[in-house]
């Protein structure tokens, strides 16, 4: 069977009214939420009977679309990372995340003396690659991903990777990095805890694709109490790079 060209992962009450009658091939997953994977215009016609219902669909990555509710509440992240395992890199141009990865640490290393960033958490680190392709500019790189299927996935690959940030002493770090992952958006207490894990004057680096929910991300980082700044002419490729230091 060919690979799917999309998927979208929507709350599952809409199907019956949106999905099925446009004859999109549907896979069930559990009773929350669902991936649907359809062909060539579908979805732009399930993109416009969504935003008549208050739902948005946002294209978080090159074939994937999450709909989004009116409170900027996105269903299914963890689910639909667990579920894709490793067909991850059917998904994502890796090339692309690991020149923006270099471009992370490159800003980081100018802000110290040394000729390596020091101790590193590679925050939404997916199958670990990209953390890999970096760890010779760290004193040492960790990885840690919501989805425990990733954590798997980079901990087969090399990757040391944490199964939760609590169990990282407060300070722990001299940098993190997010590729790709700002823009699935950030809990207060998860900005919390990436404050709580960094060391002081240590600096959280990352990309926030197609700026999808910049503002909120950084009032986020800005009440859990970093010092966030964009860094000025990087946007081209990945989008907005946001520059969070522990003051
Ligand atoms: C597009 S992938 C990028 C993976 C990796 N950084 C790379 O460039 O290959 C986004 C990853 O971020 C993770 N993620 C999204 N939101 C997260 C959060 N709040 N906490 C931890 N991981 C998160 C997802 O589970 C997924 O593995």
């Amino acid at each position: 069977m060919n690979p799917p060209t999309e998927f979208i992962v929507l709350p599952s009450g809409l199907l019956a009214h949106i999905a099925l009658p446009l004859g999109v091939l549907l896979r069930k997953r559990g009773n929350l939420h669902c991936v649907l994977e359809c062909q060539g215009g579908a979805c732009s016609l399930i993109g416009d009977a969504l935003r008549s219902r208050g739902i948005q669909l946002m294209r978080m990555m090159d074939r994937v679309y999450f709909a989004v509710d009116l409170h900027g509440k996105m269903a299914g992240c963890e689910e639909f990372f667990d579920s894709i395992g490793a067909a991850y890199y059917e998904l994502v141009d890796s090339d692309r995340n690991t020149r923006c990865a270099n471009l992370l640490m490159e800003l980081a290393l100018q802000s110290t003396t040394s000729d390596l960033v020091g101790s590193v958490l590679d925050f939404g680190c997916g199958p670990g690659l990209v953390a890999l392709g970096v760890q010779h500019l760290c004193g040492a790189i960790v990885g840690y991903d919501a989805s425990a299927a990733m954590r798997e996935l980079s901990h087969s690959n090399g990757l040391r990777i944490l199964n939760c940030l609590a169990e990282v002493e407060s300070g722990a770090f001299d940098c993190i990095i997010a590729v790709y992952v700002l823009h699935f958006g950030l809990s207060d207490e998860c900005c919390s805890e990436l404050y709580r894990v960094s060391k002081l004057g240590a600096s959280l680096l990352g990309n926030c694709h197609k700026s999808v929910g910049l503002e909120l991300l950084v009032g986020k980082l800005t009440t859990a109490g970093f010092s966030v700044r964009e860094v000025d002419s990087c946007r081209m490729e990945f989008g907005p790079i946001l520059m969070a230091s522990k003051p």
